[in-house]
């Protein structure tokens, strides 16, 4: 049809993981949904910023008519995003935000929110007798990612904008290389020291079962609870986590592929846009997570149902065009 336009997008990731794995396949399922086809290239720095930016400088001189960027850092991206303007390429930036105004479009989940709302979940807990220390205040420790990536900022600020307040709370943060490993070192050398811990809150649900592990191999881990993000669905995502105790909470920190292609198609399209999309969401506890894992899975199980339409309508009408052609060959013949 001749509304029909074909659109090569690059996508530049920082990191690995299963929330990454997702939203990347949620964009590469997107391309088939709209009325404009996005063939998307994504490339992946695994958190090496200088990578980054080598990654980004190829998707512009491969002459991209979109860049789709997460930045690994806040203030590492500015001379490429810088370059991508000037050669009039759109910018969607998605999960992390960076320090430049040179972008078209940014969308992500709300960090700050996911602190603050897991600092009110902690509140409760200890209102409702949850986290009950004997002789003392309870003890709180927000172990944080980077501070130098976005969202680490904005959810240790949230966090930190609640807790902070409560006078009969005894809180301290420390700063991560937001890897399992890190965080089960980190819990290990506390415990061994012989201190105490009622909440742990690591900025990522990987994190936080990298410091539960610690604290169960030092037997440690009855009387503490672990708070994590993402929310991811599967085998060892962080709703299972939840479901099976090792996890007392987490944030579903949302992942949105089929947004962001969207959006990105809205802007080469010239449709309208909106700058800045927040996507809003919710604290998984062990009172929510059955309700929410079932509708997840319901949720994939359509999903897969689509993927097998489409396979099978591409597979049919393969077959028809074969037909065609080999119509079109005898007739000729
Ligand atoms: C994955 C990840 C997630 C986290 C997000 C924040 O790379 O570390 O665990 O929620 O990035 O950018």
């Amino acid at each position: 049809t001749a509304k029909h336009k074909s659109y090569e997008i690059g996508v530049s990731q920082c990191s690995s993981g299963e929330w990454r794995e997702k939203i990347n396949n949620e964009m590469l399922s997107a391309q088939h949904l709209y009325d404009s086809e996005a063939k998307i290239n994504i490339v992946n720095c695994y958190n090496d910023p200088k990578l980054q930016v080598r990654q980004i400088d190829s998707l512009i001189d491969a002459g991209v008519d979109l860049l789709i960027v997460s930045p690994y850092e806040y203030t590492q991206l500015e001379p490429s995003l810088a370059k991508a303007k000037k050669k009039n390429i759109p910018v969607v930036l998605f999960d992390r935000k960076s320090k430049s105004n040179n972008y078209t479009a940014y969308i992500g989940g709300d960090n700050v929110e996911a602190g603050r709302k897991l600092a009110n979940y902690t509140l409760s807990m200890i209102r409702d007798g949850d986290v009950k220390p004997e002789g003392r205040k309870p003890i709180v420790w927000e172990m944080t990612g980077p501070m130098t990536m976005s969202p680490a900022k904005d959810r240790h600020d949230g966090f930190c904008s609640v807790i902070k307040k409560q006078t009969n709370i005894d809180y301290f943060n420390t700063e991560s290389d937001w890897t399992p490993e890190d965080c089960y070192r980190q819990m290990k050398t506390y415990l061994q020291s012989g201190k105490q811990v009622d909440v742990v809150f690591c900025h990522s649900d990987i994190d936080a079962v990298g410091a539960f592990k610690a604290a169960k191999e030092l037997g440690k881990e009855k009387n503490i609870k672990f708070l994590g993000i993402d929310g991811l669905p599967g085998k060892d995502g962080g709703l299972e986590q939840v479901k099976n105790g090792v996890l007392t909470g987490t944030y579903i920190y949302p992942t949105h592929g089929e947004e962001i292609i969207q959006l990105v198609l809205n802007i080469l399209d010239c449709k309208p846009y909106e700058r800045n999309t927040t996507i809003q969401s919710f604290v998984v506890t062990p009172q929510n997570v059955n309700d929410i894992i079932m509708s997840t899975n319901l949720i994939i199980k359509q999903n897969n149902y689509l993927v097998t339409i489409k396979n099978k309508l591409e597979n049919y009408l393969g077959l028809y065009n074969l037909q065609r052609s080999v119509l079109y060959i005898s007739i000729v013949a």
